[in-house]
């Protein structure tokens, strides 16, 4: 039967190795959290990166990880610790993440680790290669992995082929800067489809196609050679019955058993019941935003002392990328800067910021969404941001205000949200001042608009809708060789 291959560095689960025995912990991030919902749906294959290198699983123990994985319909690419890192702490989150987000002083070009990005490309690209009919769909994901489509279409010119890229493409003059922009850029055009979050990525890919390559392009087709390749925005969704239900049953079980952090925030929410909890969530990445957001929340207490013991900020923050120097600078910015706020402003009652540090069960996560009036997610850059939505959706009495940044993808389909510019502190801190005090109606009225819009446009439809797309692609483009 013909099946879809998946094909993205992160699977859906992450293993590790205690004292022998192995656990597979849900992997963090907009890809693995959305792909997941369409993968556990079908019959689909998903290869990657288990998250362990060859030199940290012991001898014996590969039949037992292949095991593990297939429990998750998903099979591994082996990765040495040199290859783990060239291509994922040196190509992919050294060079593309700074440059894809518009930090340029971060990107490090390094032609050894570019080589490990090819040479670990053409490893994920043979693991296709290997496990793939003629018929078969091939799905690859993101960023790590941008010169698997044409190092698969080099073998089996006629499979069909869809990329997406989960984070931003970037404007020409940024993207030029990269070394081996050209290559890139033609590893891509090995697909079909190249889909991305939202238009301005797609009006930029182009642009580098045309201004780079030199290629023809219609619209939003692309001529190479004999091909026509398709270049389209969809902006991916979350599962929002799984958020939405989580949320109802959470609301259910009042007086059953409650979670330690739940407890915590029913005892805070109890002794204030004017006290306002604002929640920002995010992987710890410069991307988004974490340091600019606490010195804004330092600049509103400044500006609206009044909000003094009245108001916290919850800042769950995942470890993320660690051994990545910029990731280590931010993880000290951020523990001091959390310090120095909680030592200036807190009180023998009260502390301004709960800083957690880790990754959550999430059950915790639905706590956290259900508890917090106020969503603050502040990224200067981002793909699109699924937190954004994920909160909306468990607002189950649609009250909550989402203050989000214009730089989020999610901006373009969320314009019920306060929308602000995160480098701009006035303006953040007058849009806290009005998401405390807006009506409740008013809060109704918005997040009814979000609620239905996230629910039509949910994870499944954006898989649906890419995979149709790419189906018709492969149409259109045999008539075009057939001419
Ligand atoms: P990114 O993909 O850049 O990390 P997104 O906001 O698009 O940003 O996606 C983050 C995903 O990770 C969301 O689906 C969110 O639920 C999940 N997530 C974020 N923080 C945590 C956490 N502490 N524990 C578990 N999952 C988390
Ligand atoms: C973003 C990227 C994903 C990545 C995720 C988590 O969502 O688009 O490709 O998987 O961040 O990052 P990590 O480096 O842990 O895979």
């Amino acid at each position: 039967m013909d099946k879809t291959i998946i094909i993205s560095n992160r699977l859906p689960v992450q293993l590790q190795i205690d004292n022998g025995s192995i656990t597979a912990i849900p992997s963090v991030g907009g890809l693995a959290t959305g792909m997941k919902s369409v993968h556990s749906g079908g019959d689909s294959l998903w290869i990657g990166w288990s998250g362990l290198t060859d030199e940290e699983i012991p001898d014996g123990l590969a039949p037992e990880i292949d095991k593990a994985l297939a429990k998750h319909g998903s099979s591994k690419v082996n990765l040495t610790s040199e290859e783990v890192d060239g291509f994922y702490y040196g190509f992919s989150n050294r060079t593309i993440w700074p440059l894809f987000h518009y930090f340029l002083e971060y990107s490090e070009f390094e032609l050894q680790s570019w080589e490990t990005y090819k040479a670990v490309n053409q490893k994920f690209a043979d693991a296709i290669l290997k496990v793939a009919g003629q018929n078969d769909t091939i799905w690859v994901h993101d960023y790590q992995l941008m010169l698997v489509p044409q190092m698969v279409r080099e073998k089996r010119p006629n499979i069909s082929i869809g990329f997406f890229l989960h984070i931003p493409f970037p404007s020409y003059e940024i993207f030029r800067t990269m070394p081996w922009r050209k290559e890139v850029l033609m590893g891509l055009l090995g697909s079909d489809l190249i889909g991305f979050h939202t238009y301005d990525y797609e009006r930029h890919f182009l642009s580098s196609v045309r201004r780079l390559l030199g290629l023809e392009v219609s619209f939003n087709d692309i001529y190479l050679e004999d091909r026509v390749i398709k270049v389209d925005s969809f902006p991916m969704g979350i599962d929002y019955k799984k958020f939405s239900e989580a949320a109802k049953k959470h609301d259910e079980n009042k007086t059953g058993e409650r979670s330690e952090l739940q407890r915590r925030l029913d005892m805070h929410k109890e002794s204030d019941p004017e006290a306002k909890f604002f929640l920002s969530i995010d992987r710890l990445d410069y991307s988004k935003g974490i340091a600019k957001r606490l010195n804004a929340f330092e600049y509103f207490l400044t500006k609206y002392p009044q909000y003094k013991e009245k108001v916290r900020l919850i800042v769950l923050a995942v470890p993320s990328r660690s051994n990545v120097p910029q990731y280590q600078l931010l993880k000290k910015e951020i523990d001091e800067l959390v310090g120095r706020i909680n030592g200036e402003f807190s009180t023998v009652s009260w502390t301004p910021i709960w800083y957690f540090y880790r990754s959550m069960p999430f059950e915790n996560l639905i706590d956290l969404y259900t508890s917090s009036d106020i969503a603050w997610l502040t990224p200067i850059r981002d793909g699109m941001n699924l937190v954004a939505k994920e909160y909306i959706a468990t607002r189950t009495d649609k009250t909550g205000v989402l203050i989000l940044s214009e730089m989020a993808g999610s901006a373009n389909e969320m314009n019920e949200a306060l929308l602000i510019n995160p480098n701009n502190f006035e303006e953040i801190a007058d849009t806290l001042y009005e998401a405390i005090n807006m009506p409740v109606e008013e809060q109704k009225a918005r997040n009814a608009i979000l609620q239905k819009r996230l629910e039509r446009y949910n994870v499944e439809k954006w898989a649906n809708d890419f995979m149709t797309s790419l189906k018709n692609q492969k149409l259109i483009d045999h008539s075009y060789k057939s001419r």
